[in-house]
């Protein structure tokens, strides 16, 4: 679609690897994902990657409060990666940790390139000393107030208020947040990156103009720049042992300031990636059309705009400075900024192991996300309705409504024989240039305006749809042209659709080329005027977000303490496929919405691992009002435990020695009480009752049920 082929390299800030990510994290990559998607579907080369931030103080001060190594506390931290990751379809091609051979070299590096360019300086400075933990504080382990603003109980580094980057010095009152001592000023000797250079701030006034910067970021980096006339202040990047960091050059017990190796981890990130692909690092980045861009979130600005573009400059080659910086603002929750402490805020864990679908979350936040440096928030009303009414009721029922008129009078062929040229003709320019007006937004981080324009089209395609009763030209042998019209014109616009919606729901997207239309690839911008001859009979493809499912998400981790009533099919719609519990087929009518009722494969079925277990235990759980406590024996030589809720319909020992089937492959899933290994199965109405489901005679613990 476009003419050259981009050359892109693009990261997300690198999450401190101090804890699991939060949903702010996942705000973040799901902007760049979806970028970075939108670019690739145009046949663009992108390399996508991101790291673990590992060093610093405050990794090292956890570790040693938890009795491990730093190393080993963000590799236990790294390992929960690879589940957020691919919950949320986050396609990065790598992941990588500052805390690697890559990084030192590359770090090591550009500090001895700057220290040619005579830009590193080292000066003796007083420092905060904590007496009674005997070490120099770290930044953020003196508080105070900001020296700037005069907003109290700031971090010594930068203030949460103003934003004003500063040193921990200049805090007003300060004292240790270790120890709650008053810290006492000692002397060490520091390397500075003189920043207040001349030829720096010459080079990052120009560099901050241009297209690079949001008009919004860019003002404020030209503020930090004239600093009221005093210009930049050097950037002290070095710190004393004891540090979990990377080795200085020539300077014993000095270590890198973390924010010194953080961003230079992008890099090493590449690095490593292009060597796995076989690709060469130096080279990559020689080549001028290469554009670097660098996705972060608004309290990290400075960092990004003029440290890291003066590193970056002064190193030289093979470095190259930061094309683009593209910068958001933070996600908070009806209103309120998100808080552990205060429980509010959701927990990507808690959404995936609910099992909600993460293509709900994907377009809510494309919903509401722009190329602004605006809050987005999330409010779990609104949450419910876009999901609901939009995606699912407007866009998804197109498919769900259409397809099968084709399927059952047409054998699933598409064609428009009522349409004249010139209609065909209009149809397939407003398709192109649907397309075309989405990747430009994409382009924009305009996600929004691509949701809103994708809805309006779903609305003008649901009315046509409406307008021409197709369940009354179904009846009529002699208006068959027309049905077949109709429906076809809905499907190819839903097909339209898909395309501009591909970025933000890779897995629908993909199972719509791949099953819908039997396309056999992933879809690009050119599929969007595209005229498949075929449907394949439309199978469920998203359902619809339950209240129960947000109260249960909004709960947090507690919510796995209720588990749903005993459901004949797990809902796993989280994980791999957008998978659907069993439900009726969509079928023929205007009032046929998409239902959770989708006709499934026998490869569907098949996916199920049903086994009979004998029940060789059952007993109350203390403090859950629903559960049982059920120890299973499924022939495995070892005992499961599974919580069902079934406490009012049975009396625990009633159950022992009893055989019932049971999901023996459903993810094992953490409640308050134990990890639950799988789940049993019982019928229920809309009455109170519960029937647990019971073999015939014969069975034998272990055995398949197919
Ligand atoms: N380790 C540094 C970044 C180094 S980049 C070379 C860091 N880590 S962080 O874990 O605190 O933040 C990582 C990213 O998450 C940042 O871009 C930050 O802005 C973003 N977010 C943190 N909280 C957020 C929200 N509540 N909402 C959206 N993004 C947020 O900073
Ligand atoms: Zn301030």
């Amino acid at each position: 679609m476009s003419a050259s082929r981009r050359r892109l390299f693009v990261t997300t800030a690198l999450p401190y690897a101090n804890g699991p990510f939060h949903i702010g994290h996942i705000m973040e990559y799901i902007q760049a994902d979806v970028w970075v998607r939108a670019q690739r579907m145009g046949g663009h080369e992108v390399h996508f990657v991101c790291a673990d931030d590992a060093h610093g103080a405050p990794i090292m001060l956890k570790a040693e409060s938890e009795g491990v190594t730093p190393q080993a506390l963000v590799a236990c931290v790294a390992a929960t990666r690879p589940k957020h990751l691919a919950g949320f379809r986050i396609g990065f091609d790598h992941w990588h940790s500052t805390d690697s051979p890559e990084n030192v070299e590359l770090s090591q590096d550009i500090y001895r390139k700057l220290k040619s360019a005579g830009l590193i300086e080292a000066r003796t400075i007083e420092q905060f000393y904590d007496p009674v933990k005997a070490m120099f504080l770290p930044d953020r382990y003196i508080k105070g107030e900001c020296p700037k603003c005069g907003a109290a109980d700031q971090y010594g580094d930068a203030c949460e208020n103003c934003s004003s980057v500063y040193s921990p010095t200049d805090l007003k009152k300060p004292y240790s947040a270790l120890s709650g001592a008053t810290p006492v000023l000692r002397t060490s000797e520091h390397h500075f990156f003189r920043l207040s250079d001349p030829a720096c701030v010459a080079f990052l006034r120009d560099w901050a103009l241009g297209d690079r910067l949001q008009p919004e970021v860019a003002n404020k980096a030209r503020e930090w720049l004239d600093a009221g006339g005093k210009g930049l202040a050097d950037w002290d990047i070095s710190r004393d042992a004891p540090y979990f960091g990377i080795p200085i050059p020539d300077a014993p017990g000095k270590y890198f300031y973390v924010w010194l190796d953080a961003p230079v981890g992008y890099l090493a990130s590449l690095k490593a990636h292009l060597r796995d692909r076989g690709a060469d690092f130096a080279a990559f980045l020689a080549d001028p059309a290469v554009e670097q861009v660098h996705f972060i979130g608004k309290d990290i600005v400075y960092h990004h705009t003029l440290f890291w573009p003066a590193m970056l400059k002064f190193a030289g080659a093979p470095y190259k400075v930061p094309d683009r910086v593209h910068v958001h603002g933070f996600i908070t929750f009806s209103g309120e900024k998100m808080s552990k402490s205060r429980g509010t805020g959701i927990s990507p864990d808690v959404y995936l192991d609910l099992g909600l679908d993460p293509e709900w979350l994907r377009y809510y936040l494309a919903a509401k996300l722009n190329g602004r440096v605006e809050d987005l928030d999330f409010n779990p009303d609104d949450f419910l309705a876009r999901v609901n009414s939009d995606l699912v009721g407007k866009y998804v029922n197109i498919a769900s409504r259409a397809a099968p008129f084709l399927t059952r009078h047409f054998d699933g062929r598409i064609a428009t024989p009522s349409e004249n040229a010139a209609a065909r003709a209009e149809r397939r320019a407003a398709a192109r240039a649907g397309a075309e007006a989405a990747r430009a937004n994409y382009e924009a981080r305009e996600y929004g305006r691509v949701m809103r324009d994708a809805m309006r089209v779903a609305d003008r395609l649901n009315e046509a749809f409406d307008a021409a009763q197709p369940w009354l030209l179904a009846k009529d042998p002699a208006r068959r042209d027309e049905l077949q019209t109709i429906c076809s014109q809905s499907l190819l616009g839903f097909l339209q659709l898909t395309v501009t919606l591909a970025p933000v729901l890779p897995g629908l997207a993909s199972r719509v080329a791949r099953e819908l239309f039997g396309l056999g690839r992933e879809l690009t911008w050119d599929d969007a005027a595209l005229e498949p001859a075929t449907v394949n009979p439309f199978r469920h493809l998203m359902q619809r977000i339950d209240p129960k499912q947000i109260d249960a998400l909004l709960e947090g981790p507690k919510a796995a303490l209720s588990p749903s009533p005993p459901a004949p099919l797990p809902a796993d719609a989280g994980r791999g496929g957008v998978a659907a519990p069993l439900s009726r087929t969509a079928g023929e009518g205007p009032g046929v919405r998409e239902s959770d009722a989708p006709t499934i494969a026998i490869d569907d079925f098949a996916k199920v691992d049903l086994r009979i277990a004998r029940i060789v235990n059952a007993e109350q759980v203390e403090g859950a009002d629903k559960l049982v406590k059920l120890t299973l024996d499924v022939g495995e030589g070892r005992h499961r435990t599974v919580f069902a809720g079934i406490k009012a319909a049975y009396r625990p020992e009633d159950l022992v020695g009893r055989l019932t089937p049971m999901v023996a492959n459903l993810a094992p899933r953490k409640m308050k009480f134990g990890v639950s290994e799988g789940m049993v199965l019982a019928a229920s109405g809309d009455g109170p009752g519960v029937y647990l489901l019971a073999p015939d005679t014969g069975a034998q613990p272990g055995m398949k049920v197919k």
